[in-house]
């Protein structure tokens, strides 16, 4: 390897490669054989061939911020770090683009689009840490992709390496370009198993200039999706995001955070909302929330005040995390289920454990719920299972944004049909014959899906 990366980029000692070893929830962990940094698709490809002859796993690591152990290495795996993949091309005014490393994090690329008068169209909490490359991995959501969708919708190509060393480059960023399979759009969601995405050409955006942000709190989940209708009817595009954490959540932010809650009484679910226009959209607010909803509101008018308000939210993540091991569910429902399907969770964590302490947050905009069980000893199993059978019942999805990684691949199944894992199966035996790349990850086990 060191022929390679060179010496300073294979690290092999222990201690070192302690920082490979878990994942963000340390619910994950594996002991690599080594990690090494590439700089470019050709050591990437170099990478691979000699792994490929070893018959070493490798797995693909960015900015370790995933919930689901995609990124942790089981025993003996070569950990592909991205972080020196980091080059960030100028932005083309006129297409709207620039080409970006895959180890260039989220918030490195915001800082470079916004010079130029554009952003990124997603963004999310782990902004400091979380990659390109990863994040199109995993088809990352966030906050804005109710309004701008996930990173598939920024995502105009990619360069990206197959496991027997070749490299695809589609990095002209077309946006009209049909001949043949779309192998981009592939990758995308591919979570490390069919490609190491190396490079990536994004699509920015020009958002809103002005923007108000507001927390109302509710009295049910009914009212809260009730609420979401109404506010999409009357404010359009410029309805950014539209989150919600539940009282739990916000007893737990306000802890974290070492700040009182921003309305004077309790509510049972909490909706924070951004509303963005070329005008100070102050007005609009007024315009778009009346009766109850209007008098549990604070609002935040400056970027001061709307960065604390989106705080609650976004310490939502790290606030479970620190409560101790937590069983996480990172689901989607349609817009018409999520007060159905909330209850029935409730009813059925109960039914398991009454100690049990459910957190629910998430981004109401587009039905992408995170479903948090604190305080309990459950047997794992058992809650995928059940859980896993609710989401599909409730025609939803069992992971929003978060991927499948390691964790959530024996439940696969209720929600995508046989034909559609057989489907999966045969594009990784295309693309990944020796099944070097993220091995044991996504698709489910044999015995899981019945054959
Ligand atoms: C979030 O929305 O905060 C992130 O997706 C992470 C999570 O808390 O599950
Ligand atoms: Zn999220």
């Amino acid at each position: 390897m060191a022929s390679i990366v060179g010496d300073a980029n294979v690290v092999a000692n222990r201690d070192q490669l302690a920082v490979y070893e878990y994942d963000w929830t340390r619910r994950w962990h594996g002991r690599p054989l080594l990690a090494v940094r590439p700089s470019s698709a050709e050591e990437v490809a170099r990478v691979f061939c000699a792994c490929r002859e070893a018959s070493v796993g490798i797995v693909m690591h960015g900015g370790n911020t995933g919930l689901v152990g995609g990124a942790t290495p089981f025993d003996g795996e070569v950990v592909l770090d991205t972080v020196r993949l980091a080059g960030i091309g100028d932005v083309d005014r006129s297409s709207r683009q620039f080409t970006v490393g895959a180890g260039v994090t989220l918030e490195r690329a915001q800082e470079h689009a916004r010079a130029a008068g554009l952003d990124v169209a997603v963004d999310l909490a782990a902004r400091s840490r979380a990659t390109i490359g990863g994040m199109v991995a995993t088809d990352a959501g966030g906050a804005l992709a109710m309004r701008y969708g996930t990173m598939r919708s920024s995502v105009a190509g990619v360069e990206a390496v197959l496991s027997d060393g070749r490299v695809l480059t589609r990095l002209s960023g077309l946006l009209k370009d049909n001949a043949g399979y779309d192998l981009p759009a592939l990758l995308i969601g591919s979570e490390g198993t069919l490609a190491a995405i190396t490079r990536v050409r994004l699509m920015l955006v020009k958002r809103p200039a002005h923007r108000v942000v507001a927390l109302i709190g509710l009295e049910s989940f009914a009212d809260a999706v009730d609420l979401v209708a109404d506010l999409r009817d009357r404010l359009g595009v410029t309805l950014e995001a539209v989150e919600f954490f539940d009282r739990i959540g916000m007893e737990l932010a306000c802890a974290r955070l070492r700040k009182r809650d921003p309305l004077p009484a309790q509510h049972v679910v909490y909706v924070l909302l951004q509303i963005a226009d070329e005008e100070d959209p102050v007005g609009l607010l007024a315009g778009a929330v009346d009766g109850p909803a209007s008098e549990a509101m604070a609002v935040a008018e400056d970027r001061e005040r709307q960065r604390a308000l989106w705080s609650y939210r976004e310490t939502l993540n790290e606030a479970v995390t620190a409560r101790g091991v937590v069983l996480k569910y990172d689901v989607s429902v349609p817009q018409a289920s999520i007060a159905q399907f909330v209850a029935a969770v409730d009813v059925q964590i109960r039914a398991f454990d009454e100690r049990a302490t459910l957190v629910i947050y998430g981004h109401l905009g587009d039905g992408n719920l995170h479903v948090n069980l604190l305080d309990v000893e459950l047997d794992e199993r058992q809650v995928d299972d059940a859980l896993s059978k609710l989401v599909a019942d409730h025609g939803g999805s069992i992971s929003a944004e978060h991927g499948i990684g390691r964790a959530k691949r024996a439940i696969l199944h209720p929600t995508r049909s046989s034909a559609e894992i057989e489907a999966m199966r045969a594009i990784k035996r295309a693309l990944d014959p020796s099944e070097t790349l993220g091995r044991e990850r996504v698709l489910p086990p044999i015995e899981a899906s019945g054959r």
